[in-house]
């Protein structure tokens, strides 16, 4: 239900703004703050345009040049944003249950926004948004997820979410990347990209995350060639079939790079759905 909810406030927000329609300013006199203890681009500013969008105001922390350098600790800054009158902690971290732990610690409420290699749920939301803004129905589908799925947030998210809408989920990717068989939920099956791509509306890529991989041998091509979308298999993809990506794009090794902005490729398109998902989430804290 809760899921439902943020998909119908994601297309109100998403016609909203297509239309030029006054927005609700749901947050108001709120105060968000942007903390990310690792690096982003999209959930970062797509959470600040959405803040923005709602009228807030965003605070955005900087690691770098916080008092976090002078030797303070996690909970003291965080605690310091609290003493500010932080209303929204919008909270990325390495560490995959740093998020849980702060659970009924602080005043403000805590959105996540990404917990190591466990959770990416506004990811996972702006996702399945793009889904059912295609297909109007999530009954019926498949959707692929190909890649280094091992160390993906975004793939356990997802496999979690599709699971709870009734969805058939195929993994696929390099076998060393891949969950362990008695890890796989029962809606979720093992199967190759060729098989994938032929039957999947929807083939989600991700991307091989080097910084959490100590060696990774398969170059560049021979990646592409075995595990990632090409001329070939493109062909291959079900005519009204969507391809996605979280982002950031390994161009020519998950997805040759002129594929990506394909005519069934949903990349962008996703990045602008993150900020309707976004506002409806945010406006989903004070509903
Ligand atoms: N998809 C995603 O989380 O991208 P960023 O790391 O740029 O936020």
């Amino acid at each position: 239900d809760t899921i439902n909810s943020i998909l119908e406030k994601s297309h109100f927000y998403s016609q909203n703004i297509h239309n030029q329609e006054k927005l609700p300013t749901n947050l108001n006199n709120k105060i968000i703050a942007n903390l990310f203890f690792e690096n982003s681009t999209r959930t970062r500013y797509s959470f600040e345009v959405a803040a923005k969008r709602l009228g807030a105001g965003v605070l955005n922390f900087n690691e770098e040049n916080s008092s976090l350098t002078k030797g303070e600790s996690l909970y003291d800054t965080l605690k310091t944003f609290e003493s500010l009158g932080v209303d929204i902690a919008i909270i990325r971290h390495s560490d995959d249950r740093f998020i849980n732990g702060l659970r009924d610690q602080f005043k403000f409420s805590v959105i996540n926004a990404g917990a190591g290699k466990f959770e990416h749920p506004s990811q996972s939301l702006l996702d399945l948004f793009t889904i059912k803004e295609e297909f109007s129905t999530f009954d019926n589908l498949i959707v692929t997820i190909c890649g280094d799925i091992k160390s993906s947030r975004v793939a356990k998210s997802n496999v979690t979410a599709l699971g709870k809408l009734g969805v058939k989920v195929l993994l696929t990717g390099p076998e060393d990347l891949l969950p362990k068989s008695e890890e796989i939920p029962s809606h979720c099956r093992i199967v190759t990209l060729d098989e994938a791509v032929e039957i999947s509306d929807v083939v989600m890529l991700l991307r091989i995350q080097h910084e959490r991989h100590e060696t990774f041998e398969l170059s560049t091509t021979d990646y592409n060639e075995q595990y990632g979308l090409n001329d070939k298999r493109v062909k291959m993809l079900k005519k009204d079939a969507i391809i996605m990506h979280p982002g950031p794009v390994n161009r020519d090794v998950e997805i040759k790079s002129h594929l990506v902005e394909h005519s069934q490729s949903r990349i962008f398109k996703q990045m602008e759905n993150g900020v309707y998902s976004r506002m409806a989430i945010l406006d989903w804290i004070y509903s």
